[in-house]
């Protein structure tokens, strides 16, 4: 009894699982936070107050500029899509160095650049007011 319960149990998760899975993968993806732009707000306030990486908040509106003077009040922002929303953030500082960031979220390199790919191979393009993806895993699929 025990066994053919069990083994209906797992035919069916096994096929829903098959017929599941291409439809999770090409599911739109779902915006799990959002922002309402308020008078004064730039891209690197939001992302301090709100704990979002530049990066996911530029990946994520892709109709705000490179330079994120085009704003507007009212506008809905999409701070993480779900699943794929990193809100360990570290704003950098006047004086910091990538080393100090790594060792003090004790990532690697490698693991501070696939959360945030705008930086560089040797982390020389880090500037203060930016606000860095120090999870301690990857977050986004690639
Ligand atoms: C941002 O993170 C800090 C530190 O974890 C937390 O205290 C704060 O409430 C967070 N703010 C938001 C808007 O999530």
């Amino acid at each position: 009894m025990f066994a053919r319960v069990y083994l209906a149990t797992f035919v069916a998760v096994s096929a829903y699982l098959a017929c599941a899975s291409p439809l999770l993968k090409a599911r739109d993806p779902v915006c799990g936070r959002t922002y309402t732009v308020v008078p004064g707000d730039t891209c690197d306030a939001i992302s301090v107050a709100q704990n979002v990486s530049t990066y996911q908040l530029a990946v994520n509106n892709p109709t705000v500029n490179a330079a994120c003077d085009n704003l507007f009040i009212d506008q809905v922002l999409c701070l993480g899509i779900e699943g794929q929303d990193c809100s360990t953030v570290r704003l950098v500082v006047e004086g910091d160095s990538c080393g100090a960031i790594l060792s003090d979220a004790g990532i690697t390199l490698d693991v501070l650049r696939a959360n945030n790919p705008n930086v560089d191979e040797g982390c020389t393009n880090i500037y203060p007011g930016e606000v860095l993806c120090t999870a301690t895993t990857p977050v986004y699929v690639v």
